[in-house]
């Protein structure tokens, strides 16, 4: 379980473009990451990447297709376990409409304040998340 007093984040499809360059600022900000990849072997490789950049502290990897329900939900489990929290979700994945924010899932490992930042809506799509008590919601 990870400390109170650190911030959580998560972000998905992390491990090439958008997705690593936001973990590594988020991670280079002090926060602890959970990059996430679909693909473990891709997601891996991303973590060497982090480990050139002296991160490697700060960030730990976990696989999550988002959409795939069974490895969302084991995400959950991670986040639950690992950090006990999570402040800041990344849903940047590039699939549309399969990205995390099912309030099911996400209230479900504490998410309740927060930062959700949404890279993979176009044209600022995003709803506000009714799962958090005061959401900062950032397309
Ligand atoms: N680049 C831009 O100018 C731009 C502008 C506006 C918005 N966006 C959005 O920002 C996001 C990131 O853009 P990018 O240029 O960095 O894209 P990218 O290089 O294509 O990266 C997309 C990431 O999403 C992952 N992904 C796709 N489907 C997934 C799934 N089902 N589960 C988990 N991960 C999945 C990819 O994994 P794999 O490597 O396994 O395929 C990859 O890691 C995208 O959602 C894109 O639509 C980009």
């Amino acid at each position: 379980m990870g400390e109170a007093t650190e911030r959580y984040a998560v972000v998905t499809g992390a491990n090439k473009g958008i997705g690593l360059e936001i973990v590594k600022q988020l991670a280079s900000a002090g926060i602890k990451v959970v990059l996430t990849a679909r693909n473990e072997e891709r997601g891996l490789h991303a973590m060497e990447t982090i480990k050139a950049s002296g991160l490697s502290h700060l960030v730990m990897f976990h696989q999550v297709d988002v959409a795939d329900a069974t490895s969302v939900a084991s995400l959950a489990d991670f986040i639950k376990s690992e950090c006990g929290k999570l402040d800041i979700l990344v849903n940047n994945a590039g699939i549309g409409g399969g990205a995390i924010k099912d309030t099911d899932l996400f209230t479900s490992v504490l998410f309740n304040r927060g930062t959700i930042l949404n890279t993979n809506d176009k044209y600022g799509q995003s709803k506000p998340y009714r799962g958090l008590d005061n959401p900062n919601l950032n397309n």
